[in-house]
């Protein structure tokens, strides 16, 4: 048996014996040194990202999932254009400032890795259901990374059931390179798992969501990483069952706090509540009605109401994706360049805004949060809140 020293492509044909593997590895971490995964937190340098493609985006099919999830005026074009492409001008407006975005990226010394973009068109099914695709533009929403695991989440979307597909060269990659890799159970996304008489909670109501427990779900971007500790919030994608599930998967090195806001229509937890810097809480006020306690001590911003023209094409978000940003570290900061108050607000807390038109990428539903995956930061696995809270 040859076992050569560029990952597991090796002769006898690969993993069959314990002891194969772990010469493998041990070639990996010696010529290689450290895995290509490395994140823990949201602000440690910013060393290598993900960035999502909107080439193909979709319509996807209309199901209540939708209703659930973004603002009701957006739900007509939804329904006009269920299984269409979106309209070819938008996706290129979008393509164009995603370029500026990874320029801007690669300029700050950050390696920008893109997804193989997959054909959103065709059908394919489960158990008593047929979709299609919706984007491969949210890396965020689709994979977690946790340390130097990536995971592969059971997404409660139909039209997300292959979300992760356009992801899998780079996957795979880091694997053969040193990082640990793992999928949730695969969900069934039969009927029982939503709630088909949903509808909108009367004011002061406390938050249903659309699905049930059925079997365990969650996307990556209900959770935001702070070393040890992770923030969750239950929502519209994201059960309790599939919370429990991450929880039990990632043990007791990890603890999960999961918050309650006040957001009819939940879904991502990154235009509510995201992390700075160590210490440095930035809150939507109008949905964050109260701090959690475990930020005793810390900075808490509160965002700037978003300025986003009314007749600005939004899908799948609200206005406050103005938030959602991307630290390349604690002072470096990108943000949308039309968004002023954000820019002022920012500066005067003592960052470090740099700008990247994002307006168009916006209207599919995220900005450089969502349309991004931070691969790897320079860092390692701490707490930043106070143990027992
Ligand atoms: N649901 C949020 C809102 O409407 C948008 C969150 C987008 N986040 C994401 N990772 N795709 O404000």
């Amino acid at each position: 048996m040859k076992i050569k020293r560029q990952g597991f492509a090796i002769r006898t044909g690969g993993f069959q014996t314990g002891m194969i593997i772990m010469k493998a590895n041990t070639a990996i971490s010696e010529t290689k040194g450290q895995c290509p995964v490395n994140s823990h937190n949201e602000w440690d340098p910013l060393e290598e990202v993900i960035v999502g493609v909107v080439d193909g985006a979709t319509f996807p099919p209309y199901h209540i999932t939708l209703e659930a999830t973004m603002p009701h005026h957006q739900l007509p074009v939804f329904r006009e254009n269920a299984g269409k492409p979106f309209p070819p001008e938008q996706i290129a407006m979008a393509k164009q400032e995603l370029e500026e975005f990874v320029h801007i990226l690669e300029g700050e010394g950050v390696k920008v890795r893109r997804p193989v973009p997959v054909d959103q068109l065709q059908q394919y099914g489960g158990p008593g259901w047929t979709s299609t695709g919706l984007y491969d533009a949210m890396p965020r929403d689709v994979l977690l990374v946790i340390g130097n695991e990536l995971i592969e989440c059971p997404l409660a979307w139909r039209s997300r059931y292959y979300g992760t597909a356009a992801f899998r060269p780079l996957l795979k990659e880091y694997f053969k390179n040193g990082a640990k890799w793992s999928s949730a159970p695969k969900p069934e996304l039969k009927d029982e798992l939503y709630d088909y008489q949903w509808t909108d909670p009367a004011d002061g109501e406390p938050p249903h969501f659309v699905i049930t427990e059925f079997e365990p779900t969650f996307d990556a971007a209900d959770f935001i990483r702070c070393g040890r500790d992770i923030f969750a919030q239950e929502s519209n994608v994201t059960n309790k069952f599939g919370i429990e599930w991450l929880r039990r998967h990632l043990g007791d090195t990890y603890r999960i706090h999961v918050f309650e806001f006040s957001d009819p229509h939940a879904m991502h937890i990154d235009a509510t509540l995201t992390l700075l810097a160590p210490g440095k809480l930035l809150i939507n006020a109008e949905r964050v009605l109260e701090v959690p306690r475990i930020f005793k001590g810390w900075d808490v911003f509160s965002s700037p109401k978003p300025i986003i023209p009314d007749d600005h094409p939004f899908y799948m978000t609200s206005k406050w994706i103005n938030m959602n940003t991307l630290m390349l570290d604690e002072k470096r900061i990108i943000v949308e360049r039309q968004d002023e108050p954000m820019i002022a607000a920012l500066k005067n807390w003592g960052f470090t805004p740099i700008l990247c038109n994002f307006r168009n990428f916006n209207s599919f539903g995220g900005s450089f949060h969502c349309a991004t995956l931070d691969v790897r930061r320079r860092g390692k696995l701490e707490s930043y809140v106070l143990d027992g809270e």
